[in-house]
């Protein structure tokens, strides 16, 4: 049995859900470029496999232009009762779903509450398997015990979501990336890690004072796909197809992935990579600082030397009268 008085290595990420209302430029993207396997789909959603789960990215007719669902993959119902009592203890409580609602996420049931930023967090333990064989273009995508790629994500609250995750699904600290300018550090990026992957969840924020500089609420979503050419095939069929790059090809200090990134038909961006490190917990080295985002590469097409344009200034100084969310 599980035991259920630390749940590290037993959650990891299992579906995201976007809210949009470009339903056919999404399946563009997903299946033209990124190469993911196009799922049954009614007449308002998308659904994409990556692999035997039915559903990994749900895209439902919505108008946030955003994510605003994030599934949580537990290993048991052990594992979910310890999860939602440290949720209880907090004073946040969940709602249950199942029947069509919870099919439409790809899993049996769930739980879900309103986690940071006001993204809903859904609790499942048994997603549904579609033995199909994929039909998609890329050889495959890593996912199994390390779930579902990553997120990052820019909060104003850096300490209290840290806290959020380590306190009710025993997250560790990776390492972290201080970013500086004009000998001044301008941003922090600490990546938490639930189980053998690297990070699950990236977060970013900027130093003195905390300001968000995206729209969205996440800055990316990462998948993982299985080979070196996938990896390239996909960087390929991106800029072919006209998809803005973001990112050229290039590599993290810290995970040591390679990877690319594009701005998806929702505005916010995805990451593709490839050969992400594993971690082994009897050997890493906690409390690494790097000092860079790549070691090389991650170019900015068109670009010199900034990332940021008016916009993010805009909706960061805009970002600070606006409280966010958070769940206790
Ligand atoms: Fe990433």
């Amino acid at each position: 049995m599980q035991n259920a008085s630390n749940i590290f290595g037993a959650a990891r990420l299992g579906y995201t859900v976007i809210g949009s209302e470009r339903l056919a430029e999404w399946r563009r993207f997903a299946v033209e470029a990124m190469g993911m396997h196009l799922a049954p789909s009614g007449d308002d959603e998308l659904a994409l496999r990556l692999d035997r789960h039915a559903r990994r990215l749900i895209v439902q007719r919505d108008s946030a232009e955003d994510i605003i669902a994030i599934g949580m993959h537990l290993d048991s119902d052990d594992v979910l009762q310890a999860v939602t009592a440290r949720l209880y203890a907090a004073g946040v409580s969940t709602q249950y779903v199942d029947g069509a609602a919870a099919a439409a996420r790809g899993v049996t049931d769930f739980h879900r509450f309103t986690g940071p930023k006001g993204m809903q967090i859904e609790l499942f333990t048994t997603p549904l398997i579609d033995e199909t064989p994929l039909d998609m273009r890329c050889s495959g995508f890593v996912t199994g015990a390390g779930g579902l790629g990553h997120l990052s994500l820019m909060t104003r609250e850096p300490g209290r979501t840290i806290e959020f995750w380590q306190e009710v699904f025993d997250a560790r600290v990776s390492d972290t990336i201080e970013l500086a300018a004009g000998g001044r550090e301008v941003m922090q990026v600490t990546f938490l890690r639930l189980n053998e992957r690297h990070h699950s969840i990236a977060v970013a924020a900027t130093q003195g004072i905390h300001i968000d500089l995206f729209r969205t609420r996440i800055q990316h979503l990462n998948v993982e796909a299985k080979t070196l050419d996938d990896l390239g095939a996909a960087y390929a069929r991106c800029r072919d197809l006209g998809y803005k790059l973001t990112r050229t090809i290039g590599q993290h200090p810290n995970d040591r992935e390679l990877s690319f990134y594009v701005t998806t038909p929702s505005g916010f961006e995805m990451e593709m990579g490839w050969d992400a490190l594993t971690v082994e917990e009897s050997t890493w080295t906690a409390g690494l600082s790097y000092n860079q985002m790549s070691t090389w590469g991650h170019d900015i097409p068109g670009r010199l030397s900034t990332e940021l344009g008016v916009g993010h200034l805009y909706r960061g100084i805009r970002s600070l009268g606006q409280k966010e969310y958070f769940p206790w």
